[in-house]
């Protein structure tokens, strides 16, 4: 558990209990994705984090680290926090322990994708972070999958970052 005791913020690996208090979360968009994500996990596909606080669960993302000529393996994606918890450093706690979660099983970088035309708040929360774009770029799918607040539009192109794990 990645914890701020100032401010209530944790983040942790999700469990089969948490299933429902994510998909209390869903949205019409989201519907059935939970549990979907769970069973990725259980198969050594996903690794999902959840985001906490005041001891309830307000965000998840997800370390993808198959091996598909699709993923960026290992990679960072379907970071998301409630609407009214944001801006409160879950989007930062859950990064954290996700890149511990990374460093653990021997990675010593990861990637993620993130559309620069519609996503005013992640890049300069991955900016913050220390990810840097590699000049690559990829099609996505469109954010409103994962944020029912996103305007439904075209599928966007996404900008390859990267960050390396290494401790010097
Ligand atoms: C992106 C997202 C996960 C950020 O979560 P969050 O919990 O609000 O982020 P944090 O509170 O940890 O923010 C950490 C830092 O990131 C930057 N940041 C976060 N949101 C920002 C915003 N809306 N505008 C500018 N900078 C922002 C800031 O530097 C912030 O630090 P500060 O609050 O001290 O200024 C959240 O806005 C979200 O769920 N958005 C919709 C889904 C999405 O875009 N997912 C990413 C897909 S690639």
């Amino acid at each position: 558990m990645t914890e701020n005791p100032t401010t209530a913020v944790a983040a942790r690996l999700a469990t089969r209990d948490d299933l429902p208090s994510l998909e209390a979360l869903e949205t019409a968009r989201t519907r059935g994705l939970s549990a979907t994500y769970l069973d990725a996990q259980d198969r050594g596909e996903f690794y999902v984090v959840v985001g906490l606080l005041q001891g309830d669960i307000v965000g998840r993302v997800i370390l993808d680290v198959r091996d598909d000529p699709a993923v960026l393996t290992p990679e960072m994606k379907l970071l998301w926090v409630v609407p009214t918890a944001r801006r409160q450093g879950l989007g930062a706690a859950m990064t954290h322990h996700l890149e511990a979660v990374a460093r653990t099983l021997g990675y010593e970088e990861i990637f993620l994708g993130v559309s620069a035309d519609n996503n005013p708040a992640a890049i300069p929360l991955y900016i913050s972070l220390d990810y840097t774009p590699t000049g690559d770029h990829r099609s996505a799918i469109n954010l409103s999958v994962i944020d029912a607040d996103a305007p439904v539009g075209d599928d966007p192109t996404e900008a390859i970052f990267r960050k390396s794990l290494r401790i010097r």
